[in-house]
């Protein structure tokens, strides 16, 4: 199984706060079966964030093999710092690496039409967009009519398991559940931030062994 967002690189955004976490993180995925984890630091806007992250994924991935995981290095790239003049920067840097698949993150109050003409050029430069957590945009949650329009130019959606958590009376649960019979969850990710993202991630996959078929990557057509 693979997990597509992960916060486990440590010191660079609201995930792992030192390195003892990231190498609990390491361990609780290795619990929950996963074989590969992709770090998708948080991507804000500045260079020296990149830095950090490369410096914690060169640290990590020899301690990731250690336990007979892969780590790979991606990013979460939040659509407020999204920037026309860096997409040749995007699609080398911040696509999981050897792919041109990109992370790209909502904001929760995100309109469909704020957001398709970024997408539309990360396409253009080369990138297929999965989209973090859908379930947590206010925008899908209230309007299906918008997941179909993501759908229809291309973005496919990575579910977050802790939205599969939540009671099931949650806005974020019940868009999660309902973009899963309707097919258009592409996968589903721990995002963690520290080693009880993975233990929830096994948990869910406990209780749900049909979803272990998300916990995988994604390819596009
Ligand atoms: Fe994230």
């Amino acid at each position: 199984m693979i997990d597509l967002h992960s916060h486990i690189l440590y010191g660079v955004d609201d995930g792992a706060a030192t390195r003892s976490i990231s190498l609990a993180m390491l361990d609780a995925a290795k619990n929950c079966g996963l074989r590969m984890i992709c770090a998708t630091p948080h991507y804000r806007g500045h260079w020296k964030d990149r830095d950090a992250a490369r410096a914690a994924f060169a640290d990590l991935a020899p301690e990731a093999k250690k336990r007979g995981l892969r780590l790979s290095l991606g990013a979460e790239l939040y659509t407020a710092s999204f920037d026309r003049d860096r997409l040749q920067w995007y699609l080398s840097e911040l696509c999981y690496t050897g792919t041109n698949c990109i992370l790209f993150e909502l904001k929760t109050s995100s309109k469909e039409t704020d957001e398709e003409e970024k997408i539309f050029l990360l396409q253009r430069a080369g990138m297929d967009v999965l989209i973090a957590h859908p379930e947590r945009c206010t925008e899908i949650q209230q309007n299906r009519k918008a997941v179909e329009r993501y759908a229809q130019i291309g973005c496919k959606f990575v579910l977050s398991a802790d939205s599969l958590l939540m009671p099931p009376w949650e806005s974020r649960r019940r868009s999660a559940e309902w973009l899963l019979k309707n097919k258009y969850c592409a996968a589903i990710a721990s995002d963690a931030h520290e080693a009880q993202g993975y233990t929830d991630f096994a948990k869910l996959l406990t209780k749900r062994p049909e979803l272990r078929a998300y916990a995988k990557g994604v390819s596009f057509e």
